[in-house]
């Protein structure tokens, strides 16, 4: 990302007084009923640009020393600069401080450039959870004339080490 952009982001902690992002959330799930499944057990981040949020992402503890990425997403006219793997790597950060071992995160057998950008940071694929979106979502997903069907899982260890 280029040096500009990046001192004008900050990642913060949503309060409960910030409103629910739904706009972006609903860019990554478009299931408002899974989404208010998870939200309650979950910590929010919000990625703000000059203090206008412009990205999101959620933190669910998963058990077992694990935090699951449940849901991420960059506003779509700045997408593709950087932000993404910007979230990501602060998502690592954030689990490994808290005290996680591992971190993962689910993604459609029809989200490429998701499944890109992920395994480009490090998760490895270590599960699917077969017909998932066939089974919980009401309409039929399609991403470039894929069908999302099922849901490809995706970790990554966090060394203990490593803690800032
Ligand atoms: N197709 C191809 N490559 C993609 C891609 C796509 N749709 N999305 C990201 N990438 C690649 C980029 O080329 C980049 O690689 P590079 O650095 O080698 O060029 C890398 O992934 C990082 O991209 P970045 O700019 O950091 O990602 P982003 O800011 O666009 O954020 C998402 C990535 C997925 C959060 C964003 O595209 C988004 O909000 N999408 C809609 C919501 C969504 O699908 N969320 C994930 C649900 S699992």
């Amino acid at each position: 990302m280029v040096p500009e952009l990046k001192n004008r982001l900050h990642v913060r902690k949503a309060e409960s007084t910030d409103p629910i992002p739904y706009d972006l959330l609903l860019l990554a799930d478009p299931s408002m009923t899974a989404i208010e499944k998870y939200l309650p057990a979950s910590e929010i981040y919000v990625c703000e640009l000059d203090e206008v949020c412009i990205g999101v992402y959620v933190l669910y503890p998963a058990g077992n020393g694990i935090a699951e990425i449940k849901n991420i997403a960059v506003k779509d006219e700045l997408q593709g600069k950087g932000i993404g793997k910007h979230l990501l790597a602060d998502a690592c950060t954030r689990a490994k401080n808290a005290g996680y071992d591992r971190i993962i995160i689910g993604t459609g057998n029809s989200s490429i450039g998701q499944l890109f950008l992920y395994q480009q940071q490090g998760f490895e694929i270590f599960g699917m959870k077969m017909n998932f979106f066939m089974e919980n979502y009401d309409e039929p997903i399609f991403e470039d004339g894929i069908q999302c069907k099922h849901m490809i899982m995706l970790g990554k260890d966090l060394p203990a080490g490593s803690r800032e």
